[in-house]
């Protein structure tokens, strides 16, 4: 489709239509590698990338990322004590109004997924859809196998209607256990390993679906997610 310039930067999360303008006839665009400094100039978006102040850019109808986040970090726009995730992303994905696709604590550490597709975020979050979820934690206690069958067979916790049960678990050694849920309750893991007389003490979310978070990314970066990795979400824009 072939769209403004203006249109085009406004839709990317470079700022209203006033502050795009400005920007285009002051730095210029770099597109193709020529400048353009015509906001009116239309430019088909398929495939486009371009320039603005000498950072290159492409074309994306959404956002897709991932975050390693950092422990300390609060997943909101307004945090309470803590830095927020959102001070980890360029402002670009802030104004195009990114949303975390399920929070995790501000003492959790690992996968975080943010889109500004409404729909990716229910996909991934909606216990209807039961994208599972994979966390390594740290315990306090030993980990035994009455408190593995207590957790598969499922437990009761305040306020929750049902019974949450994990789908898998592995002892990883006497205080670590790997853990995959299909749900997204609020505090759910640790939750769940108190209801068994036990306690987190460190919690790392590593997987998604079928994504890890891998080795690449270090705690505080972020990175696009690409066609592979939706994939593994079961995720088709
Ligand atoms: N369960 C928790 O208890 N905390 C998280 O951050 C995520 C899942």
């Amino acid at each position: 489709m072939k769209q403004t310039l203006v249109k085009i930067l406004q839709s990317q999360g470079f700022g209203s239509r006033k502050e795009c303008t400005w920007m285009i006839k002051k730095s210029g665009v770099k597109i193709d590698g020529k400048e353009c400094r015509d906001p009116k100039q239309l430019f088909e978006t398929d495939d486009l990338t371009f320039e603005v102040t000498s950072q290159k850019w492409t074309f994306r109808p959404n956002v897709y990322l991932v975050l390693n986040k950092p422990k300390g970090y609060e997943c909101s726009h307004t945090p309470d004590h803590h830095e927020s995730v959102f001070e980890l992303l360029p402002v670009q994905f802030i104004n195009r109004k990114i949303q975390i696709a399920g929070r995790l604590d501000v003492d959790t550490e690992g996968l975080l997924l943010l889109s500004d597709d409404g729909q990716f975020i229910h996909h991934v979050t909606s216990p209807k859809k039961g994208v599972r979820k994979t966390y390594l934690a740290d315990l306090k206690h030993p980990f035994s196998d009455e408190q593995k069958a207590m957790l598969v067979s499922g437990v009761e916790l305040h306020q929750e209607h049902e019974k949450l049960s994990a789908t898998e678990v592995e002892a990883v050694s006497e205080r670590q256990v790997r853990l995959t849920i299909d749900r997204g309750c609020y505090h759910q893991v640790r939750r769940m390993f108190g209801a068994v007389s036990n306690r987190v003490e460190g919690l790392k979310r590593e997987k998604v679906g079928e994504l890890s978070i891998g080795d690449d990314l270090p705690p505080g970066e972020w990175r696009y997610l690409e066609a592979v990795d939706l994939e593994r979400l079961k995720w088709v824009p």
